[in-house]
């Protein structure tokens, strides 16, 4: 294990927690873990906010920004400012599925003209991933990480010249040497057990698998991903060679996390089993809450998913208006619901604070560590 992270990063205990809720950066990073704000959903003024008001709460304690340049998206080159001409690329058999599917489950589509998310660019085209880039630059982050591909040339200029580490995630042994040979500071190594967008091999495999093949070639720490709920699983993790540990689905299920009540609750009920890979949401595999909605996409009357980004432009209106409609009693919304988390699901046993996760992964990690030392004696 490379313990230098630590040290880079100033973080005394290396559990990493992405989240797109600014309360969870904060109390993680606060509690001794390091936290990372998934920020490709925000504009750059709604993440200036965010950033500004982690700056002012976080008391100087360490944290990180993640973004998405996906390497192969289609209209990744477009103009922002084209947002309304991409919509129309969707085609009417799309629109009119998940109108019916909303229809099916008592929820209102809607007009034609709130179908499709056309109110900002998506945020995975490639300028408006330079604009959120400048804004995190802008504030004393200590590590940008990308997801979906290569970091683009501009996030290792911005990086080197502010001093910042950049982390890349890694799916494969092969995407892992990809990064090392680009000059990523930092691998994730995400199995496919992942809430999001993962790969297919497990995290048991892959860890040992990408950290044996970055330590022939480099001293880059490789960070475990997929599946971590808890401190004993970090500990494992650790023993299988990673530098820490990246989790994700744990926080979604935080009092603080941006998720709706409906969807703690359906993770509370969930086992591991009732999480799918599937293209569904966003054009790409990522892993989520089996629903109705995923059903649909899966089952015999799918048009198939759209590339991305397209796919998200008519699934996340439609999962607004389910999850809006559910919070109204209606029970097909509440079948409808779904977001992306991983197999940890199965292990969620209560909706805590941000900071209770983390002291309950410090003190089972020190447990798990006693039991191997007890062994070893
Ligand atoms: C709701 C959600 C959204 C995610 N979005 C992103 C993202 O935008 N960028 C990214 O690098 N990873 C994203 N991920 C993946 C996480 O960074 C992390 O690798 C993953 O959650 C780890 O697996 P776990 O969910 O089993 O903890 C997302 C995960 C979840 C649960």
């Amino acid at each position: 294990m490379n313990d230098t992270l630590r040290t880079k990063l100033g973080v005394p205990f290396p559990l990493f927690a992405f989240s797109h809720c600014r309360d969870v950066i904060v109390a993680v990073s606060k509690a001794g873990g390091f936290g990372v704000l998934g920020a490709a959903g925000f504009s750059p003024d709604e993440l200036e906010t965010e950033l500004t008001w982690i700056d002012q709460h976080i008391d100087g304690h360490p944290y990180g920004v993640d973004l998405l340049f996906p390497e192969n998206m289609a209209l990744a080159g477009e103009d922002p400012s084209r947002v309304t001409d991409l919509a129309r690329g969707i085609p009417q058999q799309h629109r009119q599925f998940v109108a019916d599917l909303l229809k099916t489950h008592g929820v209102d589509p809607g007009g034609e003209a709130d179908a499709v998310r056309v109110s900002r660019p998506p945020s995975l085209l490639r300028a408006q991933g330079v604009a959120l880039l400048d804004v995190a630059f802008r504030h004393p982050i200590k590590l940008i990480v990308n997801a979906l591909g290569l970091p683009p040339k501009e996030m290792f200029e911005g990086a080197r010249a502010k001093g910042v580490l950049v982390g890349a995630l890694a799916g494969a042994r092969e995407h892992a040497l990809r990064h090392v040979e680009a000059g990523v500071d930092v691998i994730v190594a995400q199995g496919g057990e992942a809430g999001g967008h993962c790969g297919e091999v497990s995290t048991m495999v892959l860890i040992p698998e990408v950290v044996r093949a970055v330590r022939a070639v480099s001293d880059v720490p490789v960070l475990a991903a997929g599946g971590i709920m808890t401190g004993r699983q970090m500990a494992a993790a650790m023993v299988l060679g990673a530098s820490g540990a990246w989790t994700g689905s744990v926080w979604l299920a935080t009092t603080e996390s941006e998720t709706s009540e409906i969807f703690r609750d359906k993770m509370v009920k969930a086992r591991s089993r009732d999480t799918v890979r599937s293209k569904g949401r966003t054009g790409k595999y990522s892993r989520q809450l089996k629903s109705a909605w995923t059903d649909a996409w899966e089952g015999p009357d799918s048009p198939g998913a759209l590339p991305m980004p397209l796919q998200s432009m008519i699934s996340e209106p439609a999962l607004q208006k389910a999850t809006a409609a559910a919070e109204r009693g209606v029970a097909g919304g509440r079948e409808l619901v779904t977001y992306f988390v991983g197999q940890g699901v199965g292990l969620v046993e209560n909706v805590r604070s941000a900071r209770a996760v983390v002291q309950d992964f410090r003190e089972e990690f020190a447990e798990a560590l006693g039991d191997l030392d007890t062994l070893a004696s």
